[in-house]
């Protein structure tokens, strides 16, 4: 099963939520996690440098190589295709190729059978790496920050969505939305999880992922949440969906 890890807006926690419920499906069998970031923020925080030399997703993208020469294992088990800065070249690179938008799902296709499960984590834009994410998944997880303006653009990714199940890929399902950075008793996350409620009818709402400095600890230190923390109320909602992923 592959699953897009997306929102256009930054610092929602997509690239958190890949590391987390990577590490938990990597226990459970086998993860791949896909950097799709020109910033390599999912190869940093899964304490992957890419070298100068190293193969990475731009390699993949403008269809240089195979993806089982890029792939690195970590030392959380989960396997990366790893990206740096390259990849927005990379992006201008395939634009004018035809059927470009399919180029992520025909590359991962050789390994998709080796790993139970593949995570792609977006860059923070509905531009053609998105596209090829969302045309290459079966599902897709939208993490959404409990704070002001939470919702403006999400209907923009809805409406996204829509057209790729429409045009691209009518396999499609939206997982569910993952309130993120919850501030327990706040009237801004109560307002956001009230709002996602009213607005999104027909959509899971997951369980809200606590806010934490924790997360971005463990990020620093290059582990996901629950290797790095003992703290049930801060891997529950991760667990959540990762059983529910890994029982399909
Ligand atoms: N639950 C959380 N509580 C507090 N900080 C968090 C939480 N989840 C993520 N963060 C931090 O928020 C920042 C943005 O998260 P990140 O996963 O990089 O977002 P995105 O990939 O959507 O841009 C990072 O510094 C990360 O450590
Ligand atoms: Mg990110």
């Amino acid at each position: 099963m592959i699953i897009a890890i997306a929102n256009q807006k930054g610092g929602v926690a997509k690239t958190t939520s890949t590391i987390c419920l990577g590490g938990l499906l990597a226990e459970f069998g086998s993860c791949l996690a896909v950097d799709l970031d020109p910033q390599g923020n999912l190869s940093v925080g899964l304490g992957v440098e890419v070298a100068d030399s190293q193969l990475s997703t731009y390699d993949l993208i403008t269809e240089q190589v195979e993806v089982g020469e890029v792939i690195v294992s970590t030392k959380s088990g989960i396997s990366l295709l790893p990206a740096d800065i390259t990849l927005a070249k990379g992006e201008t690179e395939i634009l004018t190729k035809v059927g470009n938008f399919l180029i992520l799902k025909e590359q991962l296709e050789p390994v998709k059978s080796e790993y139970s499960h593949i995570l792609l984590d977006c860059p923070p834009s509905l531009g053609l790496l998105t596209v090829n994410a969302l045309s290459a998944a079966d599902a897709v997880l939208i993490p959404v920050q409990c704070q002001f303006f939470a919702l403006k653009g999400l209907a923009a990714l809805l409406e996204t969505i829509q057209s790729i199940q429409k045009r691209l890929n009518p396999e499609l399902k939206i997982l569910g939305v993952l309130p993120t950075m919850a501030e327990k008793n706040t009237v801004m996350t109560k307002d956001v999880l009230n709002s996602l409620r009213q607005r999104l009818k027909g959509i899971q709402i997951f369980e809200p992922v606590p806010k934490s400095i924790k997360f971005t600890e463990s990020n620093l230190a290059g582990e996901p949440i629950h290797t790095y923390a003992d703290d049930s109320k801060l891997i529950a909602p991760y667990k959540e969906i990762a059983s529910l992923i890994a029982g399909e």
